[in-house]
């Protein structure tokens, strides 16, 4: 069972991403034109953080440091030089709040 953690209230969520951290990761929230999404922060290259990152073709992140690509909704690689995807996380929003389902 996961545990859903509060991120903000939707109306104050008005930038296009939001970091939350919890036990120790840090948790990317992204503000998509459809909804809200969560991966990993932290890119699976090395060190860089994806919510510093740009956000292209409306749902994937380019990472800061060396470029890779994500796809915000699932967390997938989508290219060089990662290898391996990021963690995705389930997001709802219940009574105007913005939460993220986390492994408990
Ligand atoms: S740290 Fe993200 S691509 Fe290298």
């Amino acid at each position: 069972m996961g545990k859903w953690i509060e991120v903000a209230a939707e109306a104050d969520f008005t930038e296009p991403v939001r970091v939350v951290e919890y036990d120790g990761i840090d948790i990317a929230v992204f503000r998509l034109e459809d909804g809200f999404y969560a991966i990993d922060d932290e890119c699976s290259h090395d060190e860089a953080s994806l919510a510093e990152g740009e956000i292209v073709e409306q749902c994937q992140v380019e990472c800061p440091l060396h470029g890779a690509r994500f796809d915000i909704k699932t967390g997938k690689n989508l290219s060089f030089p990662a290898v391996v995807p990021v963690q995705a996380y389930p997001t709802k929003v219940e009574n105007g709040f913005v939460y993220v389902e986390v492994d408990d």
